[in-house]
């Protein structure tokens, strides 16, 4: 617990106040006077959802405010004011264009953190659902900090001592690395440039960065938004040379967002999603003319083309979280109760009972980079790796106390599940292709070998020719009769880098990449996925995308932005020249192509037809390598290792009645292949 920490009050800077809360002023430093006005007339009924401290402007339609209301009965989160329309929500900030001291905004998301002291979670009853927020106004708020503090003072020493940003003639920073110095060449000098351009700013501070930056762009669509995916490179670039300010702002201000009452339609989300992306907007200041103010505006998928759920959005933050901690040394964010409720809420939406049969999360098409239809609805790898990963780092983080220890263990077991789920049954290599090309089908029983009743005939005939003597891959989805056989390289990365696989199945993955550099590096680092859906099934998978047609874009087209988790991977698997190699590649086409969102065709060697340029995650995965490649101690601050108490928990489930004694050894034997 951040010892500094009492109320609910936080600035952004000195000149632009940003308030929390607004409950009432024996918490907070100062209210506005509508604020005041409206706590006035409120907190005696007990009710307090919201906290709009004052009306938004009504002639913009998106724009919602809250009201304070009395019903305790009702979800403590802060709902529209149903008299206002479609619930869009803006998180308000400052005015720009006016005296700043004096504008102020209510956070009730952060607000109504600091009365959640405990989850009230029983595994054995799965009642996660009961975090929602308890105690009311009565519970006097935990936590006070101020945004702007910076991670220096959080900083271990042992991180100071890496990393010093340098200024440049030019007003550039460049990263001066006391275990590695060499020249910054001309293209990193551009990318940070180009990364610079790219910050967003709120308040004055910065935020995050834009998807894609490109001045001749006449349509960005929302390219000009910040999003949650995209900025997580950006970050580690900024982390790995010291800059922790934009990290933490964009950590903290997503958080507010996530609890932000969102509705598509008529119907709410749950409360711990994170958005997609979200936008800076500034409008106009209510009651004024000429005055502005600037708000954030989320997207929770409401505005997405398709409407996709953005399901990787707060697995990433908590992965990303962690990061910052690990490379700040600030472990301080984390400790929060606000931050320590935002990861309660994100594995509360994740850790649900539904129907599912499977440990694997259950997802809909295009819940994460992948955001459109690309038959990827069920089980994807992406999401298992993600969540398996945010699992492991949520648990680091946690606070253990009577309040989250049920929580702690359900993350464990279901870590066991998850990682024995995916290694089982989702590893392909030769030995399994043969199996599975002799499966029996409609097997009823519980020690069935075929359990998901997969016909043969589906292997399709490119494995056949595909699959390599020597290592395999984690397969794309697995449902009841249906295995997707498509490699996607984010998933298996990321399986490599959170130790999802086993060493010999990450191995192994890294072993078919190197055998198959082709097909999956070609011309331009890396496949999003292999092969492309064709003909017959590209109109019936994608739905007759145009923008997916075969070989491009979310179809088989070529991401650099993957570059960046691909470095990790070879790194952990030490063989940081597979990632050198890939890097040199890059480099020779991505300055001179204007830093392109994604490539076309088989081997990656035209720009994408619908490409962006200047895209944001594009450069600072470039840069985020080239900095881990130099960093491999730095790297490994976002590794994670094999974790035996997680095996071992797994090899006393299976034994089920718990006959077989649990030991270490009998888990490895059992899990590891
Ligand atoms: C595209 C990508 C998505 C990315 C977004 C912004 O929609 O599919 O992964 O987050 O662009 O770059």
């Amino acid at each position: 617990m951040n010892p500094s920490g009492s109320f609910g009050i936080s600035t952004m800077r000195p000149c632009c106040r940003l308030l929390i809360g607004c409950r009432g002023s024996a918490f907070f430093g100062f209210l506005p006077p509508t604020c005041q006005h409206s706590l006035a007339n409120n907190l005696s009924g007990f009710r307090y959802k919201l906290l709009q401290h004052r009306q938004l402007h009504s002639n913009s339609p998106r724009i919602f405010g809250f009201k304070c209301v009395a019903n305790p009965d009702q979800r403590p989160f802060r709902s529209p004011d149903s008299n206002w329309g479609q619930s869009r929500v803006f998180s308000r900030c400052c005015n720009v264009g006016q005296d700043r001291g004096t504008s102020f905004i209510a956070n009730v998301a952060s607000d109504v953190r600091h009365h959640s002291t405990s989850i009230d979670s029983h595994v054995n009853d799965k009642s996660f659902e009961k975090i929602y927020i308890q105690g009311g106004i009565k519970v006097k708020p935990l936590v006070v900090e101020r945004i702007e503090r910076g991670v220096d003072e959080g900083k271990g020493q042992e991180q100071q001592e890496h990393v010093h940003p340098v200024e440049t003639s030019e007003g550039l920073k460049e990263t001066e690395i006391s275990t590695h110095k060499r020249e910054v060449t001309e293209i990193e000098k551009e990318a940070w440039k180009l990364l610079q351009n790219a910050v967003v700013n709120y308040c004055g501070s910065p935020i995050g960065t834009v998807a894609a930056n490109d001045p001749a762009d006449k349509m960005p669509l929302n390219y000009d938004q910040v999003f949650i995916r995209d900025f997580v490179p950006s970050a580690l670039a900024f982390l790995l040379r010291g800059e922790g300010e934009i990290v933490r702002n964009f950590l903290l201000h997503t958080l507010q967002l996530q609890s932000w009452e969102k509705t598509v339609d008529c119907y709410s989300p749950g409360q711990g999603l994170m958005p997609a992306s979200f936008k800076v907007r500034t409008v106009p200041l209510d009651g004024s003319t000429g005055t502005f103010e600037e708000v954030l505006d989320p997207d929770f998928g409401e505005s997405a083309i398709g409407r996709v759920a953005p399901v990787d959005s707060g697995l990433w933050w908590i992965i990303l979280l962690r990061a910052y901690g690990k490379i700040t040394g600030d472990y301080a964010l984390q400790e929060r109760v606000d931050v320590q409720t935002g990861i309660k809420l994100i594995l509360n939406l994740c850790l649900t009972d539904g129907f599912d049969m499977f440990p694997s999360l259950l997802v809909t098409d295009g819940s994460c980079m992948i955001d459109r239809r690309m038959g990827i609805h069920g089980h994807p790898l992406e999401i298992q790796a993600l969540f398996y990963s945010a699992l492991r780092c949520s648990r680091e983080m946690l606070t253990v106390d009577d309040g989250s220890k049920n929580l702690v263990t359900a993350i464990n077991n279901r870590l066991s599940a998850l990682s024995f789920h995916i290694r089982e049954y989702y590893w392909v290599d030769m030995k399994k292709i043969n199996e599975i090309y002799r499966y029996k089908t409609e097997e009823y029983s519980t020690d069935a070998i075929n359990k998901f009743n997969i016909y043969p005939d589906q292997i399709p005939s490119w494995l056949v020719e595909w699959i390599p003597e020597q290592g395999g891959y984690l397969i794309g989805n697995l449902q009841p009769a249906h295995m997707d056989f498509r490699f996607f390289t984010l998933g298996n990365l990321w399986s490599i880098v959170s130790s999802l696989g086993t060493p010999k199945q990450n191995e192994g993955i890294l072993n078919l990449i190197e055998d198959k550099w082709d097909d999956l590096v070609g011309q331009m680092p890396l496949k999003i996925c292999y092969p492309s859906l064709d003909y017959e099934e590209w109109r019936i998978i994608t739905g007759g995308d145009p923008k997916n047609t075969p070989w491009s874009y979310h179809n088989g087209g070529s991401w650099p932005t993957l570059l960046w988790q691909f470095t990790l991977a070879c790194i952990k698997m030490k063989r940081p020249e597979l990632a050198r190699k890939a890097i040199t590649l890059a480099e020779e086409r991505l300055s001179m192509d204007q830093w392109p969102e994604y490539y076309d065709t088989r081997n990656g060697r035209f720009i994408g037809k619908q490409s962006r340029l200047y895209q944001t995650w594009t450069i600072a995965g470039y840069l985020t390598s080239k900095m881990l490649l130099d960093n491999p101690e730095m790297a490994s601050m976002l590794l994670m290792d094999e974790d035996y108490e997680v095996l071992q928990t797994c090899r006393c489930a299976l034994s089920k009645t718990g006959r077989k004694k649990c030991s270490r050894g009998a888990a490895k034997a059992q899990i590891l292949v």
